[in-house]
């Protein structure tokens, strides 16, 4: 096989064979692996190689072409076996191994709710049958959107870089991990996807769902529930492409065996109460302790109802509802909690920090927007209150860049809450008193108010299954 026959065949619109998909995924990994000095280049004489040229053009093709549910599938598939898997992770339990749950967010503002749902879910899978674990694979912060890793990190000693055996230490010990892809976890994907990036293909929904679904899959998952954001915030501009890549990564999940249902749910406006990185912890933390803010109700639901769905694709709760109550129940007993302060000791964070979150990281620098006039909070583009919470320094502008532990947001209101004139709307957190007058007049700008309140969306907008 030759890297260009493949491209002509997608670039004039024919279906590529399982076996020129894999050629393709080992092509690429060989390329990647020679650029780091790795033994590659055509080691067995099977004539593997690729240029990046043609890796760019093969992918623009398939941006322009799509792919059948068949070659996604099996790009998905050649992708989440290209390096390392959890496989050995989960054998590693023996006689006594749990079923494999995890979820995965598409990208919000404000969006903590994997902090909350790791210890949930842990806490409900180690007492009786069937046991769960959840082996979660978070990511940084990606355009306007956080990332956990970022928010895990600014805890003290916190090591989201663990080796294949600690993942797996730590998930027998707490039956749940939280960690960051390794190198040697599909490694075709962090070749593919720094190639996407700036050959104008990040787009594409068959090349998300293939990146996405390889790093998931490769968990060697029993369930797995998405969220799927829709709304202003989310990745996605339109429902409809939103509902296409969630009906794409169900498909592919459940072809490739694993018990896969996707959510979509609102992200028009910041999720709870902060947007940050520390301050996202600390709101988890109060949550878990049992505090319940006003602002937090919204990140509460969405925590409950995905910890319910985890629980029911795990087969340990007989409906969503059912399980939604138990995860409920972890949260008010404490259970979470302590689930929480398991994982997070284990992986080396100094859990002192907890005992008063709101008097560690103290912000240097902070502003309120006030309400120029009295009305009803009538919305915002969320897209644009993220890249404000990004500016504050909660984000990085280059990769690699140092993430600020301070910085973000809290919101004093939810869409539909009345405000009085020179009522707080925000208030911006920042290291450096500098970065606080850009981010503020993009908030100002974005934020509308009006007489008459807006409709309310409900959070879960639709269910899409196998
Ligand atoms: N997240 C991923 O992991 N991959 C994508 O392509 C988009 C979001």
């Amino acid at each position: 096989m030759h890297a260009m026959d493949l491209l002509l065949k997608k670039r004039d619109g024919g279906e590529l064979s399982t076996a020129e998909i894999e050629f393709f995924v080992r092509a690429v990994v060989r390329n990647g692996e020679a650029k780091l000095g790795h033994p590659a280049g055509d080691v067995d004489g099977a004539g593997e190689t690729i240029t990046d040229a043609q890796m760019g053009a093969f992918l623009m093709a398939v941006f322009q072409r799509g792919l059948s549910l068949r070659e996604l599938g099996d790009l998905t598939r050649a992708m989440r076996f290209s390096g390392e898997t959890f496989d050995g992770v989960a054998e590693g339990f023996g006689a006594m191994k749990p079923l494999m749950v995890d979820k995965h967010s598409t990208g919000g503002v404000g969006d903590k709710s994997s902090l909350l749902i790791a210890p949930i879910v842990a806490a409900a899978g180690m007492v009786g049958e069937p046991r769960i674990a959840v082996p979660m694979i978070s990511g940084r912060s990606l355009g306007h959107t956080g990332g956990t890793l970022d928010k895990l990190e600014t805890i003290p000693g916190f090591d989201s870089q663990l080796s294949m055996q600690r993942m797996g230490e730590v998930l027998r010990e707490c039956h749940a991990v939280l960690v960051g892809q390794t190198p040697r976890l599909v490694p075709a994907d962090r070749i593919l996807y720094g190639m996407r990036d700036h050959t104008g293909t990040v787009e594409s929904p068959f090349l998300i769902c293939a990146s996405i679904m390889s790093k998931k899959l490769a968990e060697s998952l029993d369930g797995l529930v998405l969220d799927v954001k829709v709304g202003s915030g989310a990745f996605m501009p339109t429902y409809e492409q939103s509902r296409f890549l969630a009906e794409l990564m169900v498909s592919t999940g459940e072809g490739a065996g694993t018990k896969t249902v996707a959510l979509l749910t609102s992200m028009d406006e910041p999720m709870g109460r902060f947007s940050g990185n520390w301050v996202e912890v600390w709101e988890c933390v109060e949550i878990l302790k049992g505090v319940r803010h006003p602002m937090s109700a919204d990140l509460v639901e969405l925590a409950l109802m995905l910890s319910g769905w985890m629980l029911h694709v795990g087969g340990k709760a007989g409906s969503p509802e059912e399980g939604a109550a138990m995860a409920d129940e972890m949260l008010r007993s404490g259970a979470a909690y302590a689930a929480w302060l398991r994982i997070v000791a284990a992986q080396g964070g100094d859990v002192r920090v907890f005992e008063d979150p709101a008097g560690f990281q103290r912000p240097k620098a902070t502003r309120v927007l006030r309400a120029a006039r009295a009305g009803y909070l009538a919305g915002m583009d969320c897209k644009e209150v993220g890249w404000a919470v990004q500016r504050l320094g909660a984000g990085r502008a280059r990769p690699g860049d140092p993430v600020s532990a301070h910085a973000g947001i809290e919101s004093h209101a939810k869409v539909g809450d009345w405000i009085e004139a020179g009522g707080a709307i925000f208030t911006l957190f920042s290291e450096d008193e500098a970065l606080l007058a850009e981010p503020y007049r993009m908030l100002e700008a974005t934020v509308r108010l009006e007489d008459a309140p807006p409709e309310r969306q409900s959070l879960v907008r639709e269910v899409v299954r196998g």
